[in-house]
């Protein structure tokens, strides 16, 4: 991470690489990179579904895990004028960047490790994982599970939790994300070799009476309500 950008994730823990990427530089050319590229070139999964799952699932208290820009958020229609949202990421310029993004809707930080326990007392009624779970350290996704369970608790009854993340699955790929997959995982960028379908599938099972999970290319979409 270049010097200025201080998280508080330790270079040594593994979580480190995941949100090191998001320096204010990284951030302004964020968009056009990741949704104008990557997201339907080498994924396959372009912007309009993203936003759609946004449009289908947010509500008006809402809060965003690993939010990188905030441009989900910012061109997503929630239900009502003035909602409340609540921006949570390891990483300040990502933090920095969302809150800018959507001033409008003045939205209330949380800086922390989404792998440590929540330092959060409230109940959500929506909650957001989108394109976060890969950036996650782990050999599969049990190694990222415990975000899945934080998020469980702090849904209020009857809220939802919807995310979006890159799997691993070698049948998902293309010939183009084939390639480019080992090399994000050992640059860092990405840490979802591992990352299964049947797992994440499986994951949302323990932890939810009832989910609903679609593959769009190599990304996985999934929502999953909490009892009313
Ligand atoms: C790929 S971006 C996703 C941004 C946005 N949700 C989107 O769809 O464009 C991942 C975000 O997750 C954050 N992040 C990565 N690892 C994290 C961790 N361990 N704890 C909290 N945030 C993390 C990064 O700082 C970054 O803002």
């Amino acid at each position: 991470m270049p010097p200025g950008n201080v998280t508080l994730i330790d270079r040594s823990d593994p979580a480190y690489a995941g949100q090191a990427l998001y320096s204010s530089a990284f951030l302004r050319i964020y968009d056009q990179l990741i949704y104008g590229f990557n997201c339907p070139v080498i994924w396959r999964c372009p912007r309009a579904p993203m936003v759609e799952l946004y449009d289908d699932n947010v509500s008006s208290r809402h809060l965003d895990v690993g939010v990188g820009t905030g441009l989900l958020l910012d061109l997503c229609r929630f239900p009502a004028e003035r909602p409340e949202i609540t921006l949570f990421d390891a990483n300040p310029n990502s933090l920095k960047a969302a809150s800018r993004r959507i001033r409008r809707y003045a939205p209330a930080t949380v800086e922390a490790d989404v792998l440590k326990p929540w330092p959060l007392e409230d109940r959500f009624e929506t909650i957001a994982l989108v394109h976060l779970l890969h950036c996650l350290p782990g050999d599969s996704i049990a190694d990222k599970e415990v975000v899945i369970e934080s998020a469980r608790e702090r849904l209020a009854p009857g809220g939802s939790l919807f995310g979006a993340t890159i799997l691993g699955d070698p049948e998902l790929q293309s010939g183009l994300s084939r390639r480019v997959l080992p090399l994000a995982n050992r640059r860092g960028a990405l840490s979802n070799l591992g990352d299964r379908r049947a797992d994440l599938d499986a994951a949302l099972g323990r932890h939810f009476d009832s989910h609903q999970l679609k593959v769009r290319g190599a990304v996985a979409l999934f929502v999953a309500p909490a009892p009313a």
